[in-house]
């Protein structure tokens, strides 16, 4: 049996374990989700938002890419963004970067990779932002630690320098944001840092006029 045919024998006898738990499962999520948080999560295999919070369908809305970033000219994010503020209505918002993340240790390399070179230019722009503290730490396994966490935060930075969330604040007072970092060696999260909505925006990044 080729391997992914194992992927189509697991899920039949989960959706059948599932209703076993509970018959009205599917009926209830097939008819609404209202979930109350939007993760911002990293591509990598090891890191399923789900499985690491205990939650189950229909509570997390999720966008991963590669080293969970927020970049603000990219139609995929904004969309999950607007869509998860706007008609969800999410209550919170997670960047949960790990690490031992391949994007920034890639990023912090001087490597090229082609096409990937192009998405990792923002995290070399983070350590630009902080090359004084990253640089004063001791050893290499410390350097890519913190970097991993400071790429988390300013990912949060730039969720509130945009209009979606600066909207929202404005209209409904939400969402909070928080930015955590996972370990792959011990399944923890790590808060890194917490945004709570209606928080000052740095001042050139704030927008005056939204209606
Ligand atoms: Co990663």
């Amino acid at each position: 049996m080729d391997s992914y045919q194992r992927l189509i024998r697991n899920n039949r006898a989960w959706a059948d374990d599932t209703v076993a738990r509970d018959p009205d499962f599917f009926h209830r999520l097939e008819k609404l989700q209202r979930p109350e948080f939007l993760w911002i999560g990293c591509s990598d295999s090891r890191v399923p938002a789900n499985e690491i919070t205990g939650t189950q369908p229909g509570e997390i809305f999720v966008h991963r890419n590669i080293a969970n970033l927020v970049v603000h000219t990219d139609l995929n994010l904004l969309s999950v963004l607007q869509y998860a503020v706007e008609v969800l209505k999410v209550k919170h918002v997670i960047v949960c970067g790990h690490y031992g993340c391949g994007g920034v240790l890639a990023a912090m390399s001087h490597q090229s990779m082609g096409l990937i070179n192009k998405w990792l230019r923002n995290i070399k722009d983070v350590y630009r932002l902080h090359q004084a503290e990253v640089d004063a730490l001791a050893t290499e396994q410390e350097r890519m630690d913190r970097m991993v966490e400071l790429n988390v935060k300013e990912q949060v930075l730039d969720l509130v320098k945009t209009s979606i969330i600066q909207k929202s604040w404005k209209d409904r007072g939400g969402p909070d944001l928080h930015g955590w970092v996972y370990s792959l060696h011990d399944g923890i999260v790590k808060p890194i840092c917490d945004i709570p909505a209606g928080s000052a925006v740095d001042d050139i990044y704030r927008f005056d006029n939204l209606v």
